[in-house]
């Protein structure tokens, strides 16, 4: 079973902590994980060319713009499950989990009926950040997992909330039983 988990926090924080988390079980599980860590990454902002478009929902999965999206659109086609996780920045996700999605209107077509399960965290309140992926998922047709989230403001403060890495597990437990 091959899992993509999306990382949308500007830093290495508890978001990263939390999909590391899940990671390291669905591995433990058999699993095959790839991490990828936007604030890493070169992904430029949609150009609305929506030349990517050709061919409808049979469209190859080709975007203009050349940058590192061009590697991660097969990888995402190919995933059993995908992960997205985000911090809330006023109550909504990242704009780095954002960007990311819109840059993904040259596959979402194929992603109709892939598992998908959400991460995220705050320092008060969640708000609308797993709302946001799971609206994403709901309009690309994916199946609805589940999600985690929990509330914690500087990096690696997450680790010491039990019930979160509890959930956490579960929830790669759930991911894994899919496959
Ligand atoms: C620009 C910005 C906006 C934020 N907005 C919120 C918010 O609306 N609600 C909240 O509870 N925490 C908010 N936070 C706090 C973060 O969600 C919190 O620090 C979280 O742990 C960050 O996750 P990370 O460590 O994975 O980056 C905000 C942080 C930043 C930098």
């Amino acid at each position: 079973m091959k899992v993509v988990a999306v990382c949308g926090s500007h830093r290495k924080g508890n978001t990263e902590w939390m999909l590391n988390k899940l990671a390291e079980r669905l591995k433990e599980n058999g699993a095959e994980v790839e991490m990828i860590l936007l604030r890493k990454a070169d992904v430029k902002m949609c150009l609305a060319c929506l030349k990517c478009e050709e061919g409808g929902r049979k469209r190859p999965g080709i975007c203009q713009i050349k940058d590192d999206m061009n590697a991660i659109y097969p990888k995402l086609m190919a995933a059993d499950c995908l992960v997205f996780g985000t911090p809330a920045y006023f109550d909504l996700m990242t704009g780095l989990l954002k960007n990311f999605l819109d840059r993904t209107c040259a596959i979402w077509p194929h992603l109709r009926g892939k598992p998908l399960a959400g991460v995220a965290v705050a320092e008060e309140g969640i708000g609308q950040a797993v709302a946001n992926i799971k609206t994403y998922g709901d309009l690309c047709g994916m199946k609805w997992v589940g999600s985690v989230s929990g509330l914690a403001k500087n990096p690696g403060d997450i680790a010491n909330d039990k019930n979160v890495t509890r959930r956490l597990l579960k929830l790669a437990d759930k991911i894994t039983d899919i496959g």
